[in-house]
């Protein structure tokens, strides 16, 4: 069998995690899937920067779209980030060329995922995104593979690591919001656009893609109500406390009789609960479906290790052959998604 040949476009954080992987454990790699894997070419902004891992048997591409058209690429890998730009042009080429993409970014997914899915089943390639939602744990092979068989009440959850340790770390230190959102920025936690994690948005687009594969709807990101942690003060965290409470940014996605409602917010959530224990950048989803009851997955949501640990997963469903579509169902099957307002459940 030949071996399935990668092009990554995107050597930062995850991208390189990826190298990693593919390099260290390309014995195991072969193992699993009957197939090696391999790296053809890469591309990213700056050719010289020492990213730390070696890069000198790959080829070399300053245009992700051309990284991702050429013949000896068998998967284009987007790890790029931004929901429009490279990361989606470079998607939709090789989609459109049949090839299968594996990318982690939540914010594509979050804006363009049901043009993508139709682009991909059109042509006959997969796409997958197990990295966009809560990195390393695999919440999205359980709810299109292991819960195929219920029907989906809720996914709920914490689900930015960012906004987890800032409100984790006021609770600890005292510290306002302003103090502990500063240390944030200087350990290097905060997305370039800061707003992104702490205005919910983030969280927003991996609610958005889960309650897509939950309750067979095209994604909705507007749909999502959204607010941030940014009005979190240190008088709200010592309040909740002494009632036995904390304060989580918490995403709820659930199906009421007048539709799909879709919320991420700051919520308090009892403290001797499995979401108030939740400490620092880690994640949670609580998943409850009407055969399985409900399911509860814990674990690092960013990181070079635990996304590229979810790509990885991806990248072997590939190789070993597993089709499956984007979202669990053939994208024209997805409906509009009726919103429940709010106000009158
Ligand atoms: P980084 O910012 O660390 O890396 C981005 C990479 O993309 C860099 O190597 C950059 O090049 C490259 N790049 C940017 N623009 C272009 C372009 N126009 N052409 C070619 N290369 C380009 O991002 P991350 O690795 O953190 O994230 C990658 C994706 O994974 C994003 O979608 C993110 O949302 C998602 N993700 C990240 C997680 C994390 O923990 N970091 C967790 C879950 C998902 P250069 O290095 O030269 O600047
Ligand atoms: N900024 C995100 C977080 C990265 O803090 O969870 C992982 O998606």
């Amino acid at each position: 069998i030949q071996p399935l040949r990668l092009g990554i476009a995107g050597l930062g954080t995850v991208g390189v995690g990826v190298v990693r992987i593919v390099q260290e454990h390309a014995a195991l790699l072969t193992a699993r899937t009957g197939r090696a894997v391999s790296i053809t070419a890469v591309s990213a902004r700056s050719r010289n920067r020492d990213r730390g891992v070696d890069l000198s048997g790959y080829g070399w591409e300053d245009d992700p779209v051309t990284l991702a058209r050429r013949e000896d690429v068998d998967l284009f890998v987007e790890l790029m980030g931004g929901s429009d730009g490279p990361a989606k042009a470079a998607t939709e080429a090789a989609l459109a060329a049949g090839k299968p993409v594996v990318t982690a970014n939540k914010a594509m997914l979050a804006l363009h995922g049901q043009a993508l899915a139709e682009l991909a089943e059109a042509n006959d390639a997969a796409l997958r995104f197990e990295a966009a939602v809560a990195g390393g744990i695999p919440v999205v092979k359980t709810l299109v593979e292991g819960l195929a068989g219920n029907a989906i009440t809720r996914v709920s959850g914490v689900m930015n690591g960012t906004c987890n340790y800032i409100l984790t770390r006021m609770e600890s230190s005292g510290l306002p919001y302003a103090d502990v959102f500063k240390e944030a920025d200087a350990l290097g936690y905060l997305e370039a656009d800061p707003n992104l994690d702490v205005g919910g948005i983030d969280a927003g687009h991996k609610l958005a893609i889960l309650s897509a594969i939950a309750f067979g709807t095209q994604v909705d990101f507007d749909g999502v109500q959204l607010q941030g942690i940014e009005r979190v003060s240190i008088d709200d965290i010592h309040r909740a406390r002494d009632m036995g409470y904390r304060i989580k940014l918490l995403g709820e996605a659930r199906i009421t009789a007048a539709g799909v409602e879709q919320s991420m917010r700051p919520t308090l959530v009892p403290a001797d609960s499995p979401l108030g224990q939740l400490e620092g950048g880690t994640n949670m989803v609580v998943i409850e479906g009407d055969a399985v009851g409900q399911i509860v997955l814990r674990g690092a949501g960013a990181g070079e290790g635990p996304t590229a640990s979810a790509v990885m997963g991806d990248v072997c469903d590939i190789a070993r052959g597993f089709t499956l579509p984007p979202f669990g169902q053939p994208a024209a099957t997805l409906t509009k998604p009726v919103r429940a307002n709010a106000a009158t459940e």
